[in-house]
């Protein structure tokens, strides 16, 4: 038979890289070169549909600037999924992004199904982080990984997709 689930799911990451826009594809098939700082958080939903079931995800798009920190744990209380995203032209933004992982795994519910985006992978010629530490680094941690973009839509439906297949079944 067939399942309808929804599910809430929260982005996390650095400011700048790429949470908005990842949505932006991902519901609206769009993508803006002056995408807004997020203030606070924006929601969204959108469906999909994977062999057994249906999601609806329920996608808080946080603020990664780091005065709406204290904020976050709003969102992913009671998440069944995030997607913990960093920018791969910046280092830190992986840095930033591991600091998430260690939130989660101290703070956040322990069935979270979590995938890390290495986002802005269209800029092969400006990389700082390489695809097999950040590959590594998701493996050790239990993460889902892959690299996106937001602009060329580069694995994007994909993210989502395998998180969904990934839900345990009501
Ligand atoms: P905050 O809301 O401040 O936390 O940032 P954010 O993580 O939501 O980043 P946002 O989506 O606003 O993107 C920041 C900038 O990066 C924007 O100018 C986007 O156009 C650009 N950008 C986002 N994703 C990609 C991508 O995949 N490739 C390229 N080339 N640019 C991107
Ligand atoms: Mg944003």
């Amino acid at each position: 038979g067939n399942t309808n689930l929804n599910a809430k799911l929260v982005l996390l990451g650095d400011m700048g890289a790429g949470k908005s826009s990842l949505v932006l594809r991902f519901v609206k098939g769009q993508f803006l070169e002056f995408q807004e700082s997020t203030i606070g958080a924006a929601f969204f939903s959108q469906t999909v549909a994977v062999s057994d079931a249906t999601v609806k995800f329920e996608i808080w798009d946080t603020a990664g600037q780091e005065r709406y920190h204290s904020l976050a744990p709003m969102y992913y209380r009671g998440a069944a999924a995030a997607i913990i995203v960093y920018d791969i032209t910046r280092t830190e933004s992986l840095e930033r992004a591991k600091k998430w992982v260690l939130e989660l795994q101290k703070q956040g519910n322990p069935n979270m199904v979590t995938a890390l985006a290495g986002n802005k992978c269209d800029l092969e010629e400006k990389r700082q982080v390489a695809t097999e530490e950040a590959r590594a680094y998701a493996e050790e941690n239990g993460l889902l990984f892959l690299e996106t973009s937001a602009k060329t839509a580069i694995n994007v439906n994909d993210i989502f997709h395998e998180i969904a297949k990934r839900l345990p079944r009501a």
